[in-house]
């Protein structure tokens, strides 16, 4: 089959388009032929080391959400067969990138009869990712208050639709050029992160779920009442001030979920929760899809296609 593959660690855009060895099957798997490939933030992660994966074995395939067809199902599985179109996120990373992928059955789903692959494989790490953090580990209940910081991105654009959903209030946090966009999901109010003092004269929030992190991250503990909560995608929250400001902090380490994945798309299926815009890349061009991941300029989510 042919892949994405990395000999060594280094920039996401050093992967080589080649002929590799095809995964496979073992007990509890299903073998896919994978139709797309979502690219996310953790796949450059890895490569440049941002998170450290010391064990990762090369040659390598990065790759982590997918959509596809199965083609072969391990003996000692029921309920699955050939042909079946499933997606997911598995919890072992990697393996996407390419035109086979084995999985673990218990950690994907079907996609509903209906729904285009491409939406399939923009769904599952990004809106996981918003309701892990917004429902496990924010606790956000109906009628409180979040803020929801980096909402015009994959996980933030998940992150408002369901936390609209739940009816809480939404404080989204962007850059003004996404300002239409984010309200257009649902969000009460918009905070453009570019303004001066755009911090100021915010009612106090039950829950921050933050995206972007940086030394900025500091600046919303403050925000939160008084046991409230901080849900961080991306790193620790600050010690000192979690407990000067007595909240409770989380960082997220989010992964699947095939039961809440199927009913979300489900939602999307049935034009409840809107995904953001994708652009298709072949496959073997996936180095031009990686330096679109690096435009500014560009919001949308870019897949790979076999
Ligand atoms: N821990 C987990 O389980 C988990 C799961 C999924 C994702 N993540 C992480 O979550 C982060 C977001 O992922 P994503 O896929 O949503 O990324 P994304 O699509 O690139 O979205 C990031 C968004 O944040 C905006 N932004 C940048 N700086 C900001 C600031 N200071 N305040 C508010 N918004 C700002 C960006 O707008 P501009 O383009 O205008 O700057 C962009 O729209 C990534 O670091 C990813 O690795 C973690």
């Amino acid at each position: 089959m042919k892949a994405i593959v990395y000999h060594e660690f280094g920039s996401l855009s050093s992967g080589e388009y080649k002929e590799q060895s095809g995964p496979e099957i073992k007990s509890g798997t299903l073998k896919i032929k994978v139709a797309y490939a979502g690219i996310i933030p953790f796949d450059i992660k890895v490569l440049d080391k941002t998170i450290p994966m010391p064990h990762l074995k090369f040659p390598f395939i990065p790759g982590a959400e997918f959509s596809g067809e199965v083609l072969e199902v391990a003996e000692d599985l029921k309920g699955w067969k050939r042909g079946d179109v499933v997606c997911g996120n598995p919890k072992k990373y990697g393996g996407a990138f390419a035109e086979e992928f084995v999985v673990k059955a218990d950690e994907v789903c079907k996609v509903p009869k209906g729904m285009a692959m491409s939406l399939a494989a923009a769904c599952p790490v990004s809106a996981l990712a918003a309701w892990h953090g917004l429902f496990d580990a924010g606790k956000l209940e109906a009628n409180q208050k979040v803020l929801i910081v980096g909402a015009s991105g994959n996980v933030g654009s998940f992150a408002v639709q369901f936390a609209k959903q739940k009816k809480a209030e939404v404080y989204a946090v962007g850059s003004s050029r996404y300002e239409f966009n984010v309200l257009d999901l649902g969000a009460d109010h918009y905070l453009d992160y570019k303004a001066d003092d755009y911090l100021k004269g915010l009612p106090a929030f039950d829950l921050v779920l933050d995206m972007v992190g940086g030394k900025a991250q500091d600046q919303l503990i403050p925000l939160l009442k008084k046991g409230g909560r901080i849900v961080s995608l991306v790193q620790e929250p600050n010690e000192d001030l979690v407990k000067e400001y007595q909240v409770q902090a989380h960082l997220l380490n989010s992964g699947p979920n095939p039961k809440e994945l199927e009913k979300i798309l489900d939602q999307v299926t049935k034009g409840m929760i809107k995904v953001k815009g994708v652009e298709e890349y072949p496959l073997q061009d996936a180095v031009q899809a990686f330096a679109a991941m690096s435009d500014k300029d560009k919001n949308s989510k870019c897949l790979l296609k076999n």
